[in-house]
C-alpha cells in the first residue's frame, strides 16, 4: 500500500492542507510555533532511577512528540547530576572512585529512558568536558560582570538537597532514635550548620529583574507562579556559590582559585546551556527555552537560574514547566526514604506503554498522586483494553468486516434517526485535535488524554447504537448506512490513534498498522480526517486493512478491594 503512489498521495495530501478550512474537516489548527528546546532535571546519580524520575522524562517526552507530530522543531535534553557531596558521600559508601560510580548509575537512567522510549536528542553528564567548558565560562561571565565576591557564609546546608537554608527553612525535628535534630521544612531532610569562607554571589541585587521576569508569566501551571512570588516578597539573601575543596572535592574547581569547587547547583544548572551549545555565540533558535522540573526543585529553577542567567546577560528561560509528586502511601517518592516504585518492575506487569499511559493519564502537574497496582489496573483495564482495544477490535473482526477493507461513506445514506447521533459524533471528534494541542501546550497531558478516552467512548456508544451487524442484514439503504457506519468507526480510530502515538507510540503503531495507515498519514501537519462526510475524496475509502494484530491490550487481574 505505501508502494509507488506515496509521492503523489502525500503531495496531494500538502495540496489538501492549504485548502480553506471548512465545516466538518478535521485538521491541525494549532498556532505554528517556533523551535524548543525542552529540557528535563537533570537527575542525581546517588541511586538508580524510579517512578518520579521516568514521570518527569515521560512529560518531556510527550510534549517533545507532539510538537514533532505538529511538524514543530523541537529538541529534549536530560540527563545525570554526578557532582557534589551526596554523589562523593554514595561512591565512598560503596568504596567506589566516584568517576566509575557516576558512570555506572548514569547508564542506569540512559538505559531506563531508552527503555520507556524517551526520545530524548541530547543526554548530557556533568562530568563531559563540554561540561566543564560552558561551566568555567559561566563562572567568568559572573565575575566579570561584577556578581561574584568573596564572603563567609554562615547558616544550614542540606545534603540531600544540595541546598543552602535560612533559619527559617528549617525546623526541629526527632531523628530515628528520637534525637532533636533541625531539618528543611521543605523536603524533610536533616540540615547541618556550616560557616566556611565562600564565593557569595549577588543575588539580591537581581530581586527587581526578577520581578520584571515573572510578569511574563513564564511558571505553570499558576500555582507555582504564585508561590515563586510569595517568595520574592522578601529580600533575597546572596548566595554561596563555592565550597571548599578539602570539604568538597568532586566537583568543578573555581576556575581562577582551584581551592573552591564550583556550587553543585550552579554547575548542574548550567547543563541547560551545555546542551544548547554555550558558550557558542550561535545559539539561536536553541538557546534554552522550556525546563520541565519537579515542585520539590521550583526555587533553584525559578529564582537561581534566572539569576544566573539575567546576572550573564542572557535571556531568562521562557518557560517553567512544574509537575507535582508521585507517592506511596501518601509519602513522596524519594531515593533518600527507600519508598519508591521500580520501573523495571512495573514495565513487567503493564509493558512499557500501559506504564506511559498510566503515567501520563492520571499523573497531574497540579496535584500530587498516589500510585497504587489497583488503580493502575482498573485504569488499563478501562482504557486500554476495553475502550480502546474493544473499539479496534470492533471495527476491524472479520465477523463484521469480512473484506478487511475501509469500506466507502455515503453521505445519502444517514437515516434521520440517526442524525443527531451522528453530528454527536463529529461535533466531538472535530473539536478533539484542537483540545489535545491546547492541553499539550498547557502542559495537560493528563487532560489530553482524558479527552481521547472520551471520544473512544462516544465512538463506542456510535458503534453499538447504529448496529451495523444487523444494517448488513437487511436491505441496501440499511447496508449502505451499515458500511458508512463501518467507515466512520475507523476514521475516528485513526484519529485517536494518531494523536495517541506521543503518549503510547507502541500502541499506536499496532492500531495505525492494523488500520493500514501510510507514514505520511500519520503527522498532524496537514492530515484531514473525516474527509468523506463533506463529500470529499478520502485516500482510505477502498484501501485493504493492514494484517491482524490480535488483542491491542490484554485485560489484567484487579483484586477485590
Ligand atoms: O534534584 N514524583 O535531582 P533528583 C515526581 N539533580 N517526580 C519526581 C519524584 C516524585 N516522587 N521524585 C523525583 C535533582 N522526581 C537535581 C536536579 S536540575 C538542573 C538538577 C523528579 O535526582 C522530579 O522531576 O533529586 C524532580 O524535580 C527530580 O526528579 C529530582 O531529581
Ligand atoms: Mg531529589
Amino acid at each position: 500500500m505505501c508502494g509507488a503512489g506515496t509521492m503523489w498521495r502525500f503531495s496531494k495530501l500538502r495540496l489538501l492542507c492549504r485548502a480553506p478550512r471548512c465545516m466538518g474537516r478535521v485538521a491541525y489548527g494549532g498556532k505554528v510555533r517556533g523551535p524548543q528546546l525542552l529540557t528535563t532535571p537533570i537527575f542525581y546519580v546517588n541511586a538508580a532511577p524510579h517512578l518520579g524520575h521516568v514521570y518527569s522524562a515521560l512529560m518531556a517526552d510527550v510534549r517533545h512528540r507532539h510538537a514533532a507530530l505538529c511538524g514543530r522543531d523541537s529538541r529534549l535534553s536530560t540527563g545525570t547530576d554526578e557532582h557534589g557531596i551526596k554523589v562523593q558521600q554514595a561512591a565512598t559508601a560503596v568504596n567506589l572512585d566516584p568517576s566509575d560510580f557516576c558512570t555506572t548509575v548514569s547508564q542506569q537512567f540512559r538505559t531506563m529512558f531508552d527503555t520507556m522510549a524517551i526520545s530524548y536528542t541530547d543526554f548530557v553528564r556533568t562530568t563531559e568536558f563540554r561540561h566543564a567548558q560552558a561551566v568555567c565560562h559561566f563562572w567568568k561571565k559572573l565575575e566579570e560582570k561584577g556578581y561574584i565576591y568573596k564572603g563567609t557564609y554562615q547558616g544550614w546546608y542540606c545534603t540531600s538537597d544540595e541546598a543552602f537554608l535560612s533559619e527559617d527553612q528549617t525546623v526541629e525535628s526527632r531523628d530515628a532514635e528520637n534525637k532533636k535534630i533541625r531539618v528543611s521544612a521543605d523536603s524533610g531532610h536533616q540540615v547541618h550548620w556550616m560557616s566556611e569562607e565562600n564565593y557569595m554571589f549577588r543575588l539580591s541585587q537581581l530581586r527587581p529583574k526578577l520581578l520584571d521576569w515573572l510578569q511574563t508569566e513564564p511558571i505553570h501551571p499558576a500555582p507555582f507562579l504564585r508561590i515563586v512570588r510569595q517568595w520574592l516578597e522578601d529580600e533575597l539573601p546572596d548566595l554561596s556559590v563555592s565550597r571548599q575543596r578539602n570539604r568538597v572535592s568532586w566537583g568543578i574547581p573555581v576556575p581562577s582559585d582551584p581551592s573552591h569547587t564550583i556550587y553543585v547547583w550552579l554547575d548542574a544548572l548550567i547543563n541547560y546551556l551545555t546542551v544548547a551549545g554555550y558558550p557558542d555565540q550561535n545559539l539561536a533558535p536553541w538557546g534554552p527555552s522550556t525546563h520541565l522540573l519537579g515542585k520539590d526543585i521550583l526555587r533553584f529553577h525559578a529564582i537561581y537560574w534566572p539569576a544566573f542567567l539575567l546576572a550573564a546577560d542572557l535571556p531568562p528561560p521562557k518557560k517553567l514547566l512544574v509537575h507535582s509528586h508521585w507517592t506511596s502511601n501518601g509519602v513522596k517518592m524519594s531515593k533518600s526514604l527507600q519508598n519508591v516504585v521500580d520501573p523495571t518492575e512495573c514495565i513487567k506487569q503493564y509493558t512499557r506503554d500501559g506504564l506511559r499511559y498510566f503515567l501520563l493519564r492520571h499523573g497531574s502537574p497540579e496535584r500530587d498522586c498516589d500510585f497504587t497496582h489497583h488503580t493502575v489496573r482498573k485504569l488499563l483495564n478501562s482504557e486500554l483494553a476495553d475502550a480502546l482495544g474493544g473499539l479496534l477490535n470492533r471495527c476491524t473482526a472479520r465477523t463484521i468486516n469480512p473484506g478487511q477493507c475501509w469500506p466507502y461513506y455515503q453521505c445519502k445514506s444517514v437515516p434521520s434517526a440517526a442524525h443527531d447521533e451522528l453530528q454527536r459524533l463529529l461535533g466531538a471528534v472535530k473539536e478533539l485535535t484542537r483540545q489535545v494541542d491546547q492541553y499539550m501546550e498547557r502542559f495537560q497531558a493528563n487532560k489530553a488524554l482524558e479527552a481521547i478516552d472520551s471520544c473512544v467512548r462516544c465512538s463506542n456508544a456510535f458503534f453499538q447504537s447504529q448496529a451495523p451487524w444487523k444494517l448488513f442484514k437487511g436491505g441496501e439503504e440499511d447496508k449502505a448506512w451499515g458500511q458508512s457506519v463501518l467507515y466512520l468507526t475507523l476514521e475516528s480510530l485513526r484519529l485517536y490513534a494518531t494523536l495517541l502515538q506521543p503518549a503510547v507510540p507502541g500502541l499506536a503503531k499496532t492500531i495505525l498498522d492494523r488500520l493500514g495507515v501510510p507514514d505520511v498519514y500519520r503527522t498532524l501537519k496537514g492530515n484531514h480526517f473525516f474527509a468523506a462526510t463533506l463529500g470529499e475524496k478520502c485516500y482510505f475509502q477502498g484501501q485493504t486493512l493492514g494484517s491482524e494484530c490480535g488483542l491491542l491490550y490484554q485485560r489484567l487481574e484487579v483484586d477485590k478491594e
